[in-house]
């Protein structure tokens, strides 16, 4: 047993952004095009509000046209979707992301298949998911998240997972299940864990690439990874923690990093590893949906 390499998505996102961009200039030079993402927020959830600052940053950073609505939180479903409207029928916006979750009154399902597939950078439309399970990978727009997973486990483990059991706890439909569906076109064998497994531990210690999607802090311990592992830890938990006798909280991830990291071959520390490359993914989805618009693939 020796001691894992940390995955680091923040330098992998970094890199990403970097050839985003020079692409970026070159279809703004070539085709007169500038990739426009706009972002909706409902309401005033602070996570939320972080996440969509970071994602408006990094799209100004990659030479985007950025632009962000923030409706109230009491936004009647019918404004919502006549907003929506507007941007599909809108040749400067390539890219549509209503962030998660949305307010209880609001029916997320009728909004999230309201965005053009065209538009859907999120890979929520059932036209996008369709394509995804059906394995047609390359057409698809990927959801973010598990799109930048499968970045790091390939860096490890190469494009082609045969032979390779994967393992997903969480069943959601952001993570979980595209995560497997990505993982099964790379010809991994997959299984999908959730509240409700029998032996929890017994089936992560089967696993080659372990994908913890749960939203529990350090709930996978050191002793259920497989030697070797490749670990990918996708939960953002604000935990507490005493410093010089104050309360402050820190974030911390699904998988106990220092019981994990001794014995995988390879992890995602949080943060710093799967949320930069999820990022990353909603810049490279936009400028290519900015793309196919032109008819460039
Ligand atoms: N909330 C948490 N993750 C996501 C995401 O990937 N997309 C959107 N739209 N909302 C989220």
């Amino acid at each position: 047993m020796g001691s894992a390499t940390r995955i680091d998505g923040k330098a992998m996102a970094a890199r990403l952004h970097e050839s985003i961009s020079a692409e970026t200039s070159r279809l703004a030079e070539q085709h007169g095009i500038t990739p426009g993402l706009t972002v909706v927020i409902v309401g005033e959830d602070p996570a939320s509000q972080v996440y969509v600052r970071n994602k408006k940053r990094t799209a100004e950073a990659c030479g985007f046209r950025s632009v962000q609505h923030t409706l109230p939180a009491d936004v009647s479903q019918d404004d919502l979707l006549a907003l929506i409207d507007d941007l599909n029928g809108d040749d400067s916006v390539h890219g549509i992301l209503v962030q998660l979750p949305l307010p209880d009154h609001l029916d997320e399902q009728a909004i999230t298949q309201a965005i053009a597939p065209s538009k859907d950078v999120d890979g929520f439309h059932y036209v996008n998911i369709g394509k995804l399970t059906a394995g047609d990978t390359g057409d698809a727009f990927v959801p973010c998240t598990p799109a930048g997973c499968m970045l790091m486990v390939e860096e490890h483990l190469g494009a082609d997972l045969s032979g390779k059991n994967a393992v997903v706890i969480g069943r959601s439909n952001i993570v979980g299940k595209p995560m497997a569906s990505l993982l099964l076109a790379a010809n991994a064998t997959v299984t999908i864990c959730h509240s409700r497994t029998a032996d929890l531990p017994g089936v992560c210690r089967n696993a080659d690439i372990l994908v913890a999607a749960v939203g529990r802090a350090n709930m996978v311990e050191g002793d259920w990874i497989k030697p070797g592992a490749v670990v990918i830890d996708v939960g953002i938990n604000r935990i507490p923690v005493e410093v010089d006798g104050e309360t402050k909280s820190k974030l911390t991830g699904d998988v106990d990093y220092a019981g994990a990291e001794p014995v995988a071959s390879a992890i995602t520390p949080v943060p710093g590893g799967v949320g930069p490359m999820t990022i990353a993914m909603l810049m490279s989805n936009t400028l290519r949906a900015a793309k196919l618009s032109a008819g460039i693939d």
